[in-house]
């Protein structure tokens, strides 16, 4: 304990240790109208029609109770504070402290802690409480664009933390949150964001540096929203990577920069499944010279839970360590609800901030307006590690740069961890038609190697920083560099790599990797598997058709990811528990695999059976036939039952959603179709590989047989596009599933086919992608990158690649990479088009990933870049055009029009066309 350090550092600790062993209670005494001032600091970030208070609620007069202990407070008047942009900062009040009371004294001591300045309550400025917004936070450059939000501790579906940016501050509508890029004036958010959370989704987390007395906010609201206005550090620069997002600041000449690490090590399950985040400080030594500088950084409870103020009694624990090098708090709530979410958030596990040791460190936890004002005030914080009293707390952490022989960086790690993770449905007797079965409680992978010392898991995850750096910069420059090369590079493969990179820590974040234990009580990891989260599109657990869109970046990184992921859908869809012959929609919702037993999940027959084996295929051709064998053995059977369903029922699919399911149910979906036949024929494949050579033939012959018929069902009349439905010619939609015969090597489908679609898509392109289908005008990003990645042809790539490009440099929402979108404003889907949709952080942004897995499978199926084989020997429809339509001729159906144009000019273009017999035409509105 570092009580040496704590005994200079102000008068209040000094007060705390002359008041003897009693633990520190230095939070704001109480009073019946304390609750009323912490409902006046929420409203300052509640939106209007959200605000506790009546408006003009006076607020002014409100005091402590002098009998009560804690630090003695009033609110009183305060002097207006003029911004930069000459804005008043809606001055009304001041809250002034006076002193510690302790328990059992009478006395006061000195005034501790005097923030002399305003509140920013009522506010219209974007960044309240920074009296320098347009100077600081103005002109950062950004790199490689600046994108909705920028991942900072995206982890866990519980650790995942962004800065909502949206390009622009003044775009319309305007961004609900978001304030165009800049770390500090706002505070991070929850990936819920504005949307869709029915409450709080701010965390706190603060960053201030003080430069010769003078604070200046480098992260967070605190200026704004802690009664007090300031300077904000002037932000040069934002980039991100796959892995990090760095900001580069000045404040009085003094350069520094902060970088924001969350590792991704996809072959090490250890490190990958710590749910930890680093924090990373670097003063630029060349511009420190003769000055007196100290950083700041705190955490909230609002890691630790989704309640806000609707809390009686505040019922969170902290616990405190040092250990190797390594200073921690865990705050819990004092009666976690296991396996309990509220506003998506887990109400159980310990939120965890920790700083690497440093000379010159302090540490403290306390209401939040005591830890800030005491490190503006003096640069330090005092040693205090009391019991949690109230709400707004700080978990704060402050470096003194002067110190001696000090380093001039500094390292913090924010974290989640919950012990147990998930539980799932285990079957008592596996394989029999017994139903009995039970809850099997999984944990982290990490507790194998750190058990339930959290503070060693932490403290191990601290000293790693240098090795997690040096890996996480390999991958990054791996990540841009394959995604370059893997469209061509150039200008397009830049775009590409900003669209890539962007995605991988919010796909990661999304899956969880789990261990059980033995009958004595031991880690298990033998037993290890993969859970997912679908997140905003509702909280399933191991969604199949969302493990899917996934894929592309799992099998990039470590397709036994991709394995691990599918084991608990083969597990229990073979235990006998569930009832129907197709494959699971998903195990439960998150983080609670019940499982269906009643067989009553949201029905995808083709679709999940069709995911499963393609995936299970393209796993097994990139590990290799001899490591695949054993898996595929042992799934033969039921792949094989599914596969019985896919002959059933994919040349003309029942009426079924497919998993584009927001669109509804549709008979004949041409691309369900697709993946059905490509399923059928990627089982043959496996029967192929496994010696079960009269199923391979079977299936081989069938699939054959019904991409011949499907040719004919599924693509227009005048041989212009496939159509969305079979009966219906002039819809259209796009062809995601093609990729299945392309990426697994198939040679299924005719080069016809792709050709059509190379040739439609520029035709329906709207300003931000291709819609989905002529149903709507949105689109699915993860799709769009299928659709692209199918296809070998450059044009076809270039254009989807700069549409999704554009979407996310044009930054319409200020959300997580939201994959559904309106194509035409690249903002959520909204009425009056489309009902309101808020697909954000989620998985399936790991679709984003095809070119990079279809690069991959390429290598491992052995086919050379512009060789594949396309199934030619399978195409009727050039035969059936030039047959119906001589005038056409074969080539007619083939040629991609001369002319794009605008989509405007398309329409008028398509319409004068339909007005003839052509009604393929015709684009419906
Ligand atoms: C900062 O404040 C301390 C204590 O009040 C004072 O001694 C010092 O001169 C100040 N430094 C600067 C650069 O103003
Ligand atoms: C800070 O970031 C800038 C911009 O990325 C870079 O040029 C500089 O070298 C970095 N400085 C330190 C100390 O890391
Ligand atoms: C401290 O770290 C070392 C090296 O990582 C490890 O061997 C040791 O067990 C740790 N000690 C504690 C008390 O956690
Ligand atoms: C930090 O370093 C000092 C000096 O080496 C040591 O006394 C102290 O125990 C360390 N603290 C932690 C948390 O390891
Ligand atoms: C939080 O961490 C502490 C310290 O390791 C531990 O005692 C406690 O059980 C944890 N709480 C939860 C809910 O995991
Ligand atoms: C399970 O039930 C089915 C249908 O009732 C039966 O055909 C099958 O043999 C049973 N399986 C086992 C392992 O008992
Ligand atoms: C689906 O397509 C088949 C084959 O063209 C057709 O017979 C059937 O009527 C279609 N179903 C619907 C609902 O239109």
């Amino acid at each position: 304990m570092r009580l040496s350090f704590a005994s200079t550092a102000s008068t209040l600790a000094a007060a705390l240790l002359l008041s003897g062993p009693a633990p520190a209670q230095a939070s704001l005494a109480k009073s019946s109208d304390l609750k009323t001032l912490y409902e006046a600091l929420a409203d300052i970030t509640r939106a209007p029609s959200e605000k506790h208070l009546a408006q003009g609620q006076q607020l002014v007069g409100l005091s402590s109770d002098p009998a009560q202990p804690g630090v003695q407070w009033s609110v009183q008047q305060a002097q207006q504070v003029v911004l930069q942009s000459g804005d008043l900062n809606a001055p009304s009040y001041k809250l002034v402290t006076n002193g510690e009371k302790t328990a059992g004294s009478s006395a006061a001591s000195p005034a501790a802690a005097s923030p002399a300045s305003t509140s920013s309550s009522g506010s219209s400025n974007s960044n309240p409480g920074i009296t320098n917004a347009d100077s600081a936070l103005s002109s950062s450059s950004f790199s490689p664009v600046n994108p909705p939000s920028f991942p900072l501790a995206v982890r866990s579906p519980y650790l995942n933390a962004w800065l909502p940016s949206g390009s622009n501050r003044a775009s319309t509508p305007p961004n609900t949150v978001g304030d165009g890029g800049y770390l500090a004036g706002q505070w991070p958010a929850f990936w819920t964001s504005s949307y869709g959370a029915d409450g709080e989704f701010r965390l706190g987390w603060t960053g201030y540096i003080r430069i010769d007395n003078v604070t200046y906010e480098w992260m967070g609201n605190g200026f704004g929203t802690l009664v007090r206005a300031g300077q904000a550090a002037k932000q040069l620069s934002a980039q991100y990577t796959a892995t990090r997002t760095i900001f580069a600041f000045e404040a009085d000449k003094v350069r520094f920069n902060v970088t924001f690490l969350t590792p991704i090590t996809p072959n090490d399950y250890l490190r990958q499944s710590l749910p930890l985040s680093y924090l990373h400080v670097e003063l630029d030594t060349t511009t420190i010279k003769g000055r007196s500088i100290q950083l700041y950084t705190d955490i909230d409870e609002r890691w630790v839970t989704g309640h806000d103020y609707d809390y009686e009694d505040f019922p969170y624990d902290q616990q405190y360590y040092e250990k190797n090098d390594t200073s921690v708090f865990f705050v819990t709530r004092k009666h976690p609800e296991v396996y309990t979410e509220f506003r998506q958030r887990a109400e159980w596990g310990n939120a965890t901030y920790a700083a690497r040791n440093h000379t010159g460190l302090y540490s403290r936890n306390n209401n939040n307006i005591v830890t800030h004002t005491e490190f503006i005030d003096t640069g330090k914080l005092s040693f205090d590690h009391g019991p949690v009293l109230g709400p707004d707390n700080s978990f704060a952490f402050a470096v003194d740069f002067d110190a001696k022989h000090a380093d001039k960086d500094a390292l913090f790690v924010v974290g989640h961890m919950r012990t147990p993770y998930v539980n799932y449905i285990r079957a008592k007797n596996p394989g029999t038609n017994s139903t009995k079965s039970y809850q099997e409680d999984r944990y982290g992978y990490w507790q194998s190697e750190f058990g339930d010392k959290l503070e060693d898991a932490v403290a191990f995850f601290m000293n790693d920083f240098e090795n997690a750096l040096e890996t996480a910069k390999a991958f990054d420059k791996q990540v841009a560099d394959d995604s370059r090369a893997a469209v061509g590079g150039g200008a397009v493969g830049d775009k590409y790599a900003a669209i890539t990179q962007l995605s991988v820590r919010q796909a990661f974040a999304t899956f969880e990797i789990t261990i059980s234990r033995d009958s004595k009580g031991r880690y298990n990891t033998s037993d290890t598997l993969l859970f997912l989260k679908e997140i905003s599109s509702n909280g399933d657990m191991s969604t199949v058709d969302v493990i899917f869109p996934l894929f592309p970046l799992l099998s990039y990184a470590n397709p036994n990811l991709l394995r691990d992921l599918m084991k608990p859908l083969f597990e229990y869809t073979e235990s006998g528990l569930y009832p129907n012959k197709w494959c699971v929609h998903d195990l439960g919702v998150y983080p609670n695999a019940f499982g269906h037993n009643d067989g009553n999940d949201e029905p995808m027959q083709v679709e999940e059976s069709g995911n499963m084996i393609w995936m299970t295929l393209h796993w097994a051709q990139l590990v290799g036939k001899s490591k695949a064998l054993p898996f595929l053995e042992e799934h033969y059977k039921i792949m094989k039952q599914w596969t019985e369903y896919l002959v059933a029922d994919s040349l003309i699919p029942a009426e079924q959603l497919s998993t584009d399911d927001f669109a509804g149910t549709l008979a004949n979906q041409t691309d369900l179709a697709i993946k059905g036949i490509t399923g059928i024929a990627a089982m043959s494949r496996i029967a192929e590989m496994l010696g079960h050579s009269k199923d391979a033939k079977s299936y081989a012959n069938i699939s054959t047989t019904y991409i011949k018929q499907w040719q004919t069902l599924a693509i227009s009349h005048d041989a212009s596009h496939t159509k969305l439905a079979y009966q219906t010619d002039a819809s259209w939609g796009t062809l995601y599933n093609l990729l299945a015969d392309r990426m697994l090597d198939l040679s299924l489908v005719p080069e016809a086919v792709y050709k059509i679609q190379d040739a439609w898509y520029p035709r329906v392109q709207e300003k931000y992608g291709v819609p989905l289908d002529s149903r709507h005008k949105w689109t699915k990003t993860d799709w769009e990158m299928f659709a692209a990645a199918a296809s070998d042809d450059p044009a076809t790539h270039k254009l989807f690649i700069e549409l999704l490009y554009k979407f996310i440099e044009d930054g319409k929402t200020d959300a997580p990479f939201t994959d559904l979108m309106e194509s035409t404003t690249g903002d959520f889907p909204k009425q009056p088009e489309d009902p309101l949709i808020h697909f954000l952080a989620r998985p399936v942004v790991g679709g984003h990933f095809s070119f990079l897995a279809k690069s991959k499978a390429d290598k491992a199926n052995g086919v050379a870049s512009g060789a594949y084989k396309y199934g030619n020997d399978n195409d009727v429809i050039s035969n059936k055009t030039s047959a119906t339509s001589e005038a056409a001729g074969k080539q007619a159906a083939f040629q991609a029009p001369m002319h794009v144009g605008t989509p405007d000019e398309r329409r008028k273009k398509s319409n004068s066309l339909s007005s003839g017999s052509q009604r393929a035409f015709q684009i419906p509105a």
